[in-house]
């Protein structure tokens, strides 16, 4: 058998223990589309929770919204995702795959996987345009003056919504509004598992600023991102800053910088942070003919705000930390035999269960019912997972797997202070196991909620 790849096992991985399942698999699946099992969702949560920590909460210039899906197509038209959110493709007369013209050099023949499409044999055809918008109709009739899109960023309704928020939440600039939420695009080609796929997560600020500041903020911005990567668990030496060159940029662009990551399958963009001047705002104003300037009361003056825009995508985030997580090891098992253990070595504070709380022995009464009591303790503070089911070991090795930093096993030590018949410590102590050492502590029960919040935090 040929050894897995990276991304094969990290995909495994999420089906086997419920991080990322195909949508509709049942069905035969629907391609590009994901859904998020029991931990994927936890650990999507907790990657959404602090960014918005980050952006809404310990900043004064950032507020929230949680915008519509839907919008009034009149939006698509002024931010010209209507005419121009296209892609160019082309198909390939022998195998009948279709590949994005501009991603060519990077895509294989699906049947000489070893060469690029087009210099496999196979003929391409002419390259054709595709709009990415999906349509979809509101009310009861199918024509012209009923479509609209699903949204394709999360970004318009934040434009749209400028003068409402700063009206309402009194802001002055610069400031930001910061929103997350689900985006569509009917990509040609989506692939590399949820790196690229129809429906998806984004995190997206727009940064309000005075016109002369662009070049300014997108420094700033693109530092408080990388703060914010490390803070989750991917070090600054695996963010790659791309200074994307003009021919490659949005054309409302006026400088854009991409983090990328080195995934399995190459080094990718992982969000991109932009200056979009003024464009989405003058737009808006000129197609709703609402006035949407500002009155700067410290310059005196009235302008349409720059922004600057870090678009974040959750899918890729999440990704990006599997794959930095996601480690093998040779360990000695119980019995002293070599064994290998799959561990996530996930951030504490990102993943998706912290703690397991195990009863040494599931057939003593009162190790299991002390066991039960520091799980409803435990629960109340941290997403807990409770396990009395196979040896010792293997719970750690489970818990390991998706990446529970911590595990709580009680014991008879527990019960009595007593280990082996002899009086060695205190009752209502517990062990505490770290998944990344497999160190063990004992801690008292009473001081474990402080101790373990602290390295969660
Ligand atoms: N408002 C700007 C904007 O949407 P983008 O570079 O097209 O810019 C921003 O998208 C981020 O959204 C990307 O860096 C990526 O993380 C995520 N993203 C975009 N398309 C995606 C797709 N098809 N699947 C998963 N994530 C995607």
């Amino acid at each position: 058998m040929t050894e897995l790849t990276l991304l094969e096992k990290i995909v495994a991985l999420c089906k086997r223990r419920g991080f990322v399942f195909p949508s509709s698999e049942i069905y035969g699946g629907i391609n590009g589309v994901w859904d998020y099992g029991p931990l994927g969702a936890e650990l999507k949560n907790n990657i959404k929770m602090s960014w918005w920590k980050a952006m809404t909460q310990l900043r004064t210039d950032v507020v929230g919204l949680d915008g519509s899906i839907l919008m009034n197509r009149e939006v698509w038209k002024a931010s010209s995702h209507e005419e121009q959110f296209a892609d160019w493709f082309v198909d390939c007369k022998l195998c009948h795959a279709r590949f994005r013209l501009d991603h060519l050099k990077e895509s294989a023949c699906p049947l000489h996987p070893s060469k690029h499409p087009g210099d496999c044999g196979g003929e391409l055809t002419e390259p054709r345009r595709f709009n990415l918008l999906f349509k979809t109709y509101v009310g009861p009739l199918e024509e012209e003056s009923t479509l609209t899109y699903l949204r394709p960023e999360t970004a318009q309704s934040i434009f749209v919504q400028f003068k409402n928020v700063l009206e309402s939440s009194r802001m002055k600039i610069p400031f930001g509004i910061a929103q997350i939420g689900k985006a569509f695009r009917n990509e040609v080609n989506p692939r590399n598992f949820i790196f690229r796929s129809r429906e998806f997560e984004q995190m997206e600020l727009e940064y309000f600023i005075p016109p002369d500041t662009g070049f300014q903020y997108i420094e700033e911005w693109k530092e408080q991102r990388i703060l914010w990567y490390e803070s989750i668990g991917i070090p600054r030496a695996h963010i790659h800053v791309r200074d994307v060159p003009e021919e490659e940029r949005a054309f409302y662009s006026k400088k854009t910088y991409d983090l990328e990551y080195d995934f399995p399958f190459g080094r990718q963009e992982l969000e991109g942070i932009a200056y979009r001047t003024d464009f989405d705002l003058k737009q808006h104003a000129t197609f709703s003919g609402k006035s949407l300037e500002y009155y700067d009361e410290e310059r005196k003056c009235k302008y349409i705000p720059h922004v600057v825009e870090p678009s974040a995508g959750v899918d890729r985030t999440l990704l990006a930390l599997l794959c930095e997580a996601y480690r093998e090891e040779e360990v000695l098992g119980e019995k002293g035999e070599k064994e290998k253990r799959v561990v996530l070595g996930f951030s504490p504070r990102i993943a998706p269960i912290k703690v397991g709380i195990f009863p040494l022995l599931k057939n003593k009464i009162d190790i299991v019912s002390k066991a039960k009591e520091v799980f409803r303790l435990l629960q109340k503070h941290f997403k807990s997972f409770y396990d009395e089911s196979g040896a010792i070991g293997r719970r750690y090795r489970r818990m390991d797997e998706i990446g529970t930093p911590f595990c709580v096993t009680i014991d008879f030590e527990t019960l009595e202070g007593v280990r082996e018949g002899a009086l060695v410590g205190k009752k209502n102590t517990v062990t505490v196991r770290y998944r990344d050492s497999m160190r063990q502590d004992r801690v008292m029960i009473e001081e474990l909620v402080d101790f373990l919040r602290e390295k969660i935090e």
